[in-house]
């Protein structure tokens, strides 16, 4: 984590940050401004509704990046836009910590076996420079996500928004999400997503 974001969720415990979230209040930790996502990503952040992923163990600067791009109505978001304009940096900072620090939890979903197998050859071509030998983002990994044992609905209405646009690539992903298109059409995505899915 860095300096400036140690400081200011210390500050952020001690209640000297005069917070504006109407949930929060002033002296809010991580963990309890955590609580209020639980409705939706679960206890501490393991989601077990297939349309919200999981944000527990996720990056920590992917976290906060993409509270950020929320909170800016940019990232494509059909409820997080509203729900991250409420929170300052500090308590975004703060609950990126809460759930970075937790342990990330494959959802247990049925696959086709098959599919899978075709999934992780293309994973290995397209996709893990970017984001893990298999789908897990480490810090190496440039920020990217969780693509494994995430939900496989969620995952395809995320595809679909890059698809058709409305969620930006990051950096230089679009090049390699086109190729696979072309190469592979929309079957070589349904069958990463088995793949994704594949890992328990
Ligand atoms: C009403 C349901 C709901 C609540 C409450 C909610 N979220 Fe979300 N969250 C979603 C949905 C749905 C998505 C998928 C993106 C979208 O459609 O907005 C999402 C996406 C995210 C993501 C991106 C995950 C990824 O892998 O890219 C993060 C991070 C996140 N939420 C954090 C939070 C935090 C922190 C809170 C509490 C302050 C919270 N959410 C509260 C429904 C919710
Ligand atoms: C050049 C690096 C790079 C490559 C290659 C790449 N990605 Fe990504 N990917 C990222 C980054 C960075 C993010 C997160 C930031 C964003 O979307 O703004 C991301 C996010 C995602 C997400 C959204 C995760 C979430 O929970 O919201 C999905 C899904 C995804 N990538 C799928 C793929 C697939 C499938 C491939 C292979 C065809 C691929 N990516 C190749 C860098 C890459």
């Amino acid at each position: 984590m860095k300096q400036s974001s140690i400081i200011q969720t210390a500050l952020l415990t001690c209640g000297l940050v005069f917070s504006t979230a109407s949930v929060a209040g002033s002296g809010a930790s991580g963990a309890m401004l955590g609580n209020t996502c639980a409705g939706c990503h679960g206890t501490n952040g393991v989601s077990n509704g297939p349309a919200t992923p999981s944000i527990a163990g996720l990056d920590y600067d992917y976290f906060v990046e993409i509270m950020n791009e929320f909170k800016e109505g940019n990232g494509n978001s059909t409820i997080m836009t509203r729900i991250a304009k409420g929170y300052s940096e500090a308590e975004i900072e703060a609950m990126s910590k809460f759930f970075s620090d937790k342990e990330y939890v494959k959802a247990n979903q049925t696959v086709d076996t098959a599919a899978a197998k075709r999934g992780e050859k293309l994973h290995k071509k397209y996709c893990k420079n970017c984001h893990g030998e298999t789908g897990i983002s480490t810090d190496k990994d440039d920020d990217s996500g969780m693509l494994a044992g995430q939900w496989k609905p969620y995952m395809e209405y995320t595809i679909a928004d890059y698809k058709s646009g409305k969620r930006e690539y990051g950096k230089k992903m679009g090049k390699k999400f086109k190729k696979l298109q072309k190469d592979e059409g929309d079957k070589g995505f349904a069958d990463l997503l088995e793949y994704y899915a594949s890992q328990k």
